[in-house]
């Protein structure tokens, strides 16, 4: 990767266009080829802490790590000192000496964002509730297998606009210069901020980012239909003035009439069948759901490698 490559990845903007464009091209060699990659980092080990449950993520990363000749060490919160008054910035100043990464997935980012600070190794935003990098890289490199080439571009995503998938998918649309239009009750519209930052990249790649309360409106020219879960893991409570609110905007073969014939649907798992996707759309042919599951691992085998090859050049101390 001959990008900048970041001390961390907390969120999609934390690679730039073609950092990100040079993780997908090693994906895409390592999903070819997984093995064979493991010379530089034989023998290390990262650390998968998982305040939230995980299937995806915490498999991929594991598995990255492995093929990569590194083990995987689960850091259960219950069974650490961070779970029993021990900050966060102690912990990751420790785990430091012992691992070459972290992967963090927890509630608030701002947790995430101070174990990067304290330590001296990369850490991996495995999920919080305002970004998942790691989703959108496998996002695009399915759309990338399946249409050629990201730039140009429509997309659609349908439900919360303002939960971490979408978040993240958006900032993901801008580094590749894709038009995303968001369909969202106003109640779960996008963050205006981060329209505005989109906006702003998308000025210099060529995307575009639109807004909508119109589900139908949203699909119409879309190559690409996003669904996502209408109630997140830590908001059991809000499950009915959710369902109520979002069912417009489910993912059904009646809103699939109004987008073009060639459009597929996408969906980060896991699926509340019936809710924001049907089976019928989910386990049908248009669905790169399970295309965008298979890609966590080579995009995690990608970042992993990338991240902590790149730093592990770097001097002590010029890491903050
Ligand atoms: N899509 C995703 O992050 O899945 P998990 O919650 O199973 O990791």
């Amino acid at each position: 990767v001959n990008g900048k490559v970041p001390e961390d990845l907390l969120q999609v903007s934390d690679l730039s266009p073609q950092t990100m464009t040079e993780v997908l091209d090693l994906a895409a060699a390592m999903k070819q080829q997984p093995l064979g990659w493991d010379e530089d980092l034989r023998g290390g080990a990262i650390g998968c802490f998982f305040d939230k449950p995980s299937t995806r993520t915490r498999v991929s990363l594991a598995t990255a790590a492995h093929r990569l000749g590194m083990i995987a060490i689960t850091l259960n919160p219950d069974e650490m000192q961070l779970g029993h008054g021990e900050t966060a910035a102690d912990t990751a100043r420790v785990l430091s000496s012992y691992l070459d990464a972290i992967t963090v997935r927890t509630f608030d980012h701002a947790a995430v964002e101070q174990m990067a600070d304290a330590a001296t190794i990369p850490v991996v935003n495995a999920l919080t509730n305002t970004h998942h990098p790691c989703q959108s890289l496998a996002d695009l490199l399915a759309l990338r297998e399946h249409f050629g080439t990201l730039k140009g571009m429509v997309a659609a995503f349908l439900g919360d606009g303002t939960s971490n998938t979408c978040n993240s998918f958006l900032a993901a649309c801008a580094a590749n210069g894709m038009h995303l239009t968001i369909a969202s009750p106003a109640a779960y519209a996008a963050d205006p901020l981060s329209l505005a930052r989109a906006r702003e990249l998308m000025a210099q790649t060529g995307g575009s980012v639109m807004v909508t309360t119109e589900p139908v409106d949203a699909v119409r020219t879309a190559q690409a239909i996003y669904a996502e879960v209408w109630v997140p893991m830590d908001k059991p409570h809000e499950r009915e003035e959710r369902a109520a609110s979002l069912a417009p905007y489910r993912v059904d073969d009646v809103l699939l009439t109004h987008a073009p014939r060639d459009a597929v649907a996408l969906h980060c798992l896991p699926a509340v069948r019936g809710e924001e996707i049907t089976s019928q759309v989910l386990d049908g042919p248009r669905s790169l759901a399970w295309r965008q599951a298979a890609n966590r691992l080579p995009t995690a085998q990608a970042v992993l490698h990338t991240l902590i090859t790149t730093n592990r050049q770097k001097t002590p101390g010029q890491r903050t």
